[in-house]
């Protein structure tokens, strides 16, 4: 790889057509945007809370993502992609502390998530394909984890694509048999589509691909729309893929997390899901857009996905009519937040939120299927057990989450009998060995246990 301090830079929209949207500036510490003008005649509105499009320079003066705007801040790889690039940079005898948000995007260059590109692009360009051998790869990150550096580092970057998130991950060509799975071809060729496939972390155990892939059965039960996702079978393990939805087979596709959109820090800000609904509407202006984030806070609260932080949902902006739409949901699987509570809360409520919460969310907002959506999300935790053996859970990792978001009906009533009166939060199940934990490799410490 090679590094150059990035001082100007500039930004453009790859989605169905190439559009140069401004220019980023460091100045000093500062970083200075500037719409192109024939982007602005556009009409497009690519951030429309924090970067609302208007003639002049403008400065990020909350500074919650150091000086950058957060739908740039977007494009760069937290966690795992981010520690990867600094043990890559500091194989060049460059210091990480001496890395700009701007030479980080330059990195990201065109191999970014959603549409956004940067020039001049400093991501490796040379990406003869590779077929991808998934074993090998859990095994070259497990060894990053543990702090061991050699040439694996400079693979495992450019497989990243600039993903975000604490755990390892890919982005890959993979096959509709699901067979092949590849890395880098300039062409998606026949059949083939863009899925990103996840590794554990160094908190999870064997069974965490099986384990957000069985919730991913029991959203897409719960009417939560998921994008397709698979269970890779490789030779020792197996893995969970989640097809891309920021890409329509080649075409890219302007993605925002929540989190940068609302200048919301995922690892110290503590959203409510008030806050999401109201986002939801003012962006889309569509109540059906509202339901679906409604529906996705009841199954987060009732699935008990507790990680459930600001960058964990995104929108998707329609570059052919200006629409944004709430994405398809990910990341979903059994988790613990800040010490132990929701990351995001429903109305105030973070330790123990329950359906009396989302019912008054959903009246706070007029929803019209509000009590439907609860039920159903309900009906479908209820079945967590069939979920859990489709995707092949034993019997033990299903029970300890089974126990704690669909008892069976005496162990419901034990444990309704040992909170009476209700003072405390239930501790998180202890053992449980696919929980999601929050300690993550190379991201910084979050709230709480974070
Ligand atoms: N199906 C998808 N299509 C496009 N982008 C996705 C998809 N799934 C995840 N992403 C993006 O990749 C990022 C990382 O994925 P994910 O959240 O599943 O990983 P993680 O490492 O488990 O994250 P966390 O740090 O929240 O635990 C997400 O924040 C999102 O931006
Ligand atoms: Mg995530």
């Amino acid at each position: 790889m090679k590094h150059r301090p990035a001082i100007l830079l500039n930004v453009f929209l790859d989605g169905r057509q190439r559009r140069k949207i401004g220019r980023l500036a460091a100045q000093g510490r500062r970083i200075l945007f500037e719409y192109d003008p024939a982007f602005l005649a556009t009409g497009l509105q690519i951030s429309p809370f924090k970067l609302p499009t208007r003639s002049g320079v403008m400065i990020d003066d909350d500074l919650v993502f150091d000086g950058l705007f957060g739908v740039f801040n977007d494009s760069l790889p937290d966690g795992w992609g981010r520690l990867l690039l600094d043990r890559a940079v500091e194989r060049l005898g460059i210091a990480r502390q001496e890395l700009t948000p701007l030479d980080r995007l330059a990195h990201v260059g065109q191999h970014g998530m959603g549409a956004l590109s940067y020039e001049p692009d400093l991501s490796n360009s040379d990406r003869a394909p590779v077929v991808l051998e998934l074993d090998a790869i859990a095994r070259d990150a497990a060894t990053v984890l543990k702090g061991e550096e050699g040439a694996v580092i400079e693979k495992l970057l450019k497989l990243n694509g600039a993903s975000a998130g604490a755990r390892p991950k890919v982005v890959a060509q993979v096959s509709a048999d699901k067979k092949r799975i590849i890395h880098g071809p300039a062409t998606l060729p026949d059949g083939y589509a863009h899925w990103m496939i996840k590794f554990p972390s160094a908190q999870d155990d064997a069974a965490a691909g099986a384990t957000e892939y069985a919730y991913s059965l029991m959203a897409r039960a719960a009417g939560v729309a998921m994008p397709e996702t698979h269970l890779f079978t490789a030779k020792k393990k197996r893995y969970f893929g989640i097809k891309r939805f920021d890409r329509d087979a080649d075409r890219r596709i302007h993605m925002h997390s929540l989190a940068g959109l609302l200048h919301a820090d995922h690892r110290v800000s503590s959203l409510d899901y008030d806050a999401l609904l109201k986002a939801t509407q003012i962006l889309t202006k569509d109540a059906t857009e509202v339901e679906r984030a409604f529906r996705l806070a009841c199954f987060n609260v009732l699935a008990r996905n507790r990680d459930d932080h600001a960058k964990n949902v995104s929108f998707l902006l329609d570059d052919a009519t200006g629409q944004w739409t709430l994405a398809p949901a990910y990341d979903l699987t059994f988790s613990s937040g800040p010490g132990g509570e929701q990351s995001m809360t429903v109305m105030g409520e973070g330790r123990e939120p329950n359906a009396g919460h989302l019912s008054a969310l959903a009246k706070k907002h007029d929803l019209k299927h509000g009590a439907a959506i609860i039920a159903e999300v309900q009906a479908a935790v209820a079945d967590w057990s069939k979920h859990a053996d489709a995707a092949g859970l034993t019997k033990k990792a299903a029970k300890l989450i089974g126990d704690r978001i669909a008892p069976p009906v005496t162990k419901v009533a034990k444990l309704k009998a040992k909170s009476a009166p209700k003072t405390k939060a239930e501790p998180e199940a202890k053992g449980a060995a696919t929980a999601k934990t929050t300690a993550k490799p190379g991201a910084k410490p979050r709230k709480g246990d974070r």
